[in-house]
């Protein structure tokens, strides 16, 4: 089985990238794991021109492609995004725009292998956990339209920075 954990923080070397660095590990005693950070992929915003819901390709040949073949190479799929303005970074966001032809409201739509499971994790600095269940449900709509099965979410609060995201409290 191969576990696919993605830092959705474009710093990669801060409170997210430990969050899902322990994750990794931890899944690396079941799993092939290979982490990845959104900012190791090079992609333009989506021009929302809709060529894609009836294509089913995108009009951009880009880094998301690089993105999706690991998506599909994994069959659990774990996205570790951070609170930026009470919602996801802009560059997460951009690529979740781009899977559009990916998504399943359209038809044709392109398709990810069958049977993928998604596990949705989201933390912030403040101490609140209603601002993360936001950033969950994000991650849970794009899990939906990409036919990824959500099976779990878990809201980190009280996280500034890398040092912190060891004491992280779930509330
Ligand atoms: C641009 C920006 C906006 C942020 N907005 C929020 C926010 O709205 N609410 C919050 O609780 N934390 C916010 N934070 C704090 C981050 O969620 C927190 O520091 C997180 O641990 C950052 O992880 P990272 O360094 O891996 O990106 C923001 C941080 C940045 C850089």
């Amino acid at each position: 089985m191969n576990a696919l954990v993605m830092n959705c923080s474009p710093v990669r070397t801060g409170a997210t990238a430990e969050i899902a660095g322990i994750i990794a590990e931890c899944l690396g005693k079941r799993f092939r794991v290979k982490a990845v950070c959104i900012d190791d992929f090079d992609f333009g915003f989506c021009k929302g021109c809709r060529s894609c819901h009836s294509t089913a390709k995108c009009v951009q040949d880009d880094g998301v492609g690089q993105v999706i073949a690991d998506l599909d190479w994994a069959d659990a799929i774990v996205l570790v995004s951070p609170s930026y303005w009470a919602d996801v970074p802009g560059q997460f966001k951009s690529f979740i725009d781009r899977c559009t032809p990916w998504c399943n409201t359209h038809e044709p739509h392109a398709a990810l292998k069958p049977g993928k499971r998604g596990y949705a994790v989201a933390l912030r600095t403040g101490p609140s956990q209603k601002e993360c269940l936001g950033i969950i449900g994000t991650i849970e709509h794009f899990f939906g339209h990409m036919e990824i099965e959500p099976r779990g979410r878990l809201a980190l609060c009280s996280v500034e920075c890398r040092k912190d995201a060891k004491t992280a409290r779930r509330r």
